[in-house]
């Protein structure tokens, strides 16, 4: 059954599904532009996440939103979320039970906004959403039509962070991103798709 934002919304900030909950400050839903023709979906909370609510806050997020404004684009002309939705302790990657136990949330999130293009950025989601056979390395670059949705897999803006030779490949494919958004008419369409409802 589809659901709708507000009843997901109260779902998620009072979910004790997994052991994530025990940990969290706050629970990192997801923000953007909820018809958003382009997704990005991220590991999952770090630090500043935790402590704000808010997806992609820190320096990572601040990173992700100067390659968004390189392809044109503003961090609310998207949608932006992640894996799991509570911080892991010490920013660990989120185990697989967490992930599972999460993963419905993100399948409403991706119901309700109805993206066209689904950047996954890291190992995380790459694996989580295309399989657990990806290795971000080998086959971030390379579109993956999966029941009509585009998925990209790309680096990390956090491995960016850390590794500047992923910068330029990571450019390579935000330019991607923004050749299909054009191919698909949906480039400067935000909050035009979709069925409009809420
Ligand atoms: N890293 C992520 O994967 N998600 C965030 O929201 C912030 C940092
Ligand atoms: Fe619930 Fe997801 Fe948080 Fe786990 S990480 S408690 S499943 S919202």
């Amino acid at each position: 059954m589809k659901t709708s934002w507000p009843t997901l919304t109260q779902a998620v900030y009072a979910c004790e599904k997994c052991r994530l909950c025990q940990t969290r400050t706050n629970v990192v839903l997801g923000e953007g532009d909820l018809h958003a023709a382009l997704m990005f979906i991220g590991e999952g909370p770090g630090q500043q996440e935790d402590a704000t609510g808010r997806p992609f806050v820190g320096a990572a997020g601040q990173l992700l939103d100067k390659m968004l404004a390189a392809i044109g684009l503003t961090r609310e002309q998207v949608y932006i979320c992640n894996i799991v939705k509570c911080r892991p302790p010490n920013n660990r990657v989120p185990e697989g039970d967490e992930r599972m136990a999460c993963m419905d949330y993100l399948r409403q999130q991706v119901a309700l906004v109805r993206p066209k293009v689904i950047v996954c950025l890291g190992s995380t989601p790459t694996r989580a959403l295309l399989g657990d056979d990806m290795r971000i390395t080998r086959d971030r670059g390379v579109w993956q039509l999966r029941k009509g949705v585009w998925f990209m897999p790309t680096y990390h803006p956090a491995a960016l962070l850390r590794d500047a030779d992923k910068k330029r490949p990571a450019w390579e494919d935000f330019k991607q991103i923004r050749s299909k958004l054009i191919e698909l008419g949906a480039y400067g369409m935000e909050g035009q798709h979709g069925d409009g409802q809420v």
